[in-house]
């Protein structure tokens, strides 16, 4: 079934630049994507892509000048502002990225959950020592700290965990652990949102990838098929997949569009070698093609 639906959402923060003037700043368009109960979907996209504010939409903690247009569904319901709160921290958990998340003056078990033996079993299923629950933050090694915001996550018993960039900073090692343990969650039914700059994590534990380019996802499409640069469907995808260091490493000039000025059409029109006239005057329709969801005028 899909947990989470979100379909031609976009984000814009209203700017005041002095007096009453007022503009506003688009930092996501026509954004769509599902996640389904029981898969890892990855977001993949480079920094300023949209992705920890797509997060911050789904979990109902935009800034205050934040104005949201489009659908977002849980479980087929309107995920409403009242819907939101309800469900952050239970249902509709986050892993954040950061162990500022931690309050530094508090014993990590109570952090973890009130109940004590909810922190028991998920200590063990961590394996993280019983007694480790007096500690404080500080106390914590980095990958203590790693299974704890992961237990944290998970007391409430989450139906949709959404992981912003839960491995830099950790060695290889660590971020596998860290990925396992989302393959975990997803193989008890959990949907989980898995956001992450590292494509090559992402195809080795992910079900399916969306990869996201100034606030659009241009492309989502089984984790396989970024096993092989010609299996992709939109040319944006191709660049980030040769970019990857066990491919040839091969940077695409250029760079990603500034929210304040962007094309009128595609968004990567600027630096597309295949663009057309057509390209520039209007975004193009996200379609179906071979199984995946591209946003291409010529994908095929
Ligand atoms: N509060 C804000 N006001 C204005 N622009 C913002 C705000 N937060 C983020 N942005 C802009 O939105 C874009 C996407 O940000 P973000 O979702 O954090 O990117 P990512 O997580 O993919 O690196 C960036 O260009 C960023 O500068
Ligand atoms: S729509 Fe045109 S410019 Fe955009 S990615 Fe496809 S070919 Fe390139
Ligand atoms: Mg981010």
């Amino acid at each position: 079934m899909d947990a989470l639906v979100i379909k031609n959402l976009s984000l814009a923060f209203r700017m005041y630049d002095g007096g009453l003037s007022r503009r506003y700043l688009k930092v996501i368009s026509n954004m769509n994507i599902t996640v389904r109960e029981g898969e890892i979907l990855a977001v993949a996209g480079a920094s300023g892509s949209g992705k920890s504010l797509l997060a911050h939409a789904i979990l109902g903690v935009l800034p205050k000048n934040a104005v949201l247009d489009g659908e977002m569904r849980w479980f087929g319901e309107t995920l409403t502002p009242a819907l939101q709160k309800k469900l952050r921290g239970r249902e509709l958990a986050l892993v954040p990225q950061s162990v500022t998340y931690l309050d530094p003056l508090m014993r990590v078990g109570r952090q973890v959950s009130r109940d004590e033996r909810t922190v028991a079993e998920l200590f063990d299923r961590y394996h993280l020592k019983s007694d480790a629950a007096r500690l404080y933050p500080h106390e914590l090694s980095g990958g203590m700290t790693r299974r704890i915001l992961i237990s944290a996550a998970l007391a409430g018993g989450p139906k949709i965990v959404i992981a912003d960039e839960p491995t830099p900073g950790l060695s290889l090692h660590l971020a596998e652990h860290a990925m396992k343990h989302f393959r975990e969650m997803a193989d008890a039914g959990a949907a989980v949102l898995l956001i992450t700059h590292d494509l090559g994590l992402a195809v080795r534990f992910a079900d399916r990838i969306a990869v996201f380019y100034a606030g659009t996802a241009v492309e989502t499409a089984g984790a396989r098929d970024f096993a092989d640069e010609k299996l992709l469907r939109h040319p944006y995808s191709r660049a980030l997949w040769r970019a990857m260091p066990q491919n040839s490493f091969t940077p695409t000039p250029g760079t990603q569009p500034y929210a304040g000025s962007l094309p009128a059409g595609c968004l990567y029109a600027p630096r597309c070698a295949m663009r057309t006239p057509e390209c520039e005057a209007a975004p193009p329709a996200s379609r179906e093609v071979r199984g995946g969801e591209v946003s291409c005028l010529y994908a095929s």
